[in-house]
């Protein structure tokens, strides 16, 4: 029987969502079936195999729905494939150390679950999609303003994973 996978994804300003549907049409190209879900819509994952997190970093830690989603849920997903993604303007820059300091900033996630595979991706910031108070901040905290997905890594990446969940063929 084929496995039941949820892509769920937390967004703002919407970058992440068009980062969960890119993974999602990828791995649909790889042959997987899946439904994609904003966050706060799921209220039961009880019937799927696999679940796919995504959420951006907002003041140093990923976004406060996806980290509660994962409190909720995690006994539950102790039983269940489980992947992430990390969206963030650290990454605006995509060097080793970025990586760090990002995974450095998801260690009190990555303490919650046992994922499979984590994606980080740089993101985009765009005033205009901001409330003005997360304007000011983001513009205090110095957030670099500008378009960063970089789609050609967000596809391997779902290639990657892809390969990770397909069943084993038989030949
Ligand atoms: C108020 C605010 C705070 C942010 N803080 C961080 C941060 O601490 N680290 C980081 O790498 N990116 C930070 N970002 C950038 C977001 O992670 C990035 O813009 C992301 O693509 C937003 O995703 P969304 O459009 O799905 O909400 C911040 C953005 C805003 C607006």
């Amino acid at each position: 029987m084929d496995q039941k996978i949820l892509l769920t994804y937390a967004s703002r300003g919407g970058s992440t969502q068009g980062v969960a549907h890119a993974i999602g049409a990828e791995l649909v190209k790889q042959g997987l079936t899946l439904d994609i879900r904003y966050l706060l819509d799921v209220k039961d994952i009880k019937p799927y195999d696999v679940v796919i997190i995504g959420a951006p970093i907002r003041m140093g830690h990923w976004l406060s729905e996806a980290q509660q989603f994962l409190t909720v849920h995690q006994n539950v997903l102790k039983n269940k494939k489980v992947a992430l993604f990390v969206v963030c303007m650290t990454l605006h820059e995509d060097t080793p150390e970025n990586r760090a300091k990002v995974l450095g900033m998801m260690q009190p996630t990555l303490a919650l679950v046992d994922s499979i595979d984590t994606g980080l991706f740089a993101g985009a910031m765009r005033p205009t999609k901001l409330k003005f108070f997360w304007r000011l901040l983001a513009r205090i905290t110095h957030v670099p303003e500008g378009d960063f997905r970089d789609y050609e890594i967000i596809r391997a990446w779902a290639r990657g994973l892809a390969s990770k969940l397909m069943p084993p063929t038989h030949l």
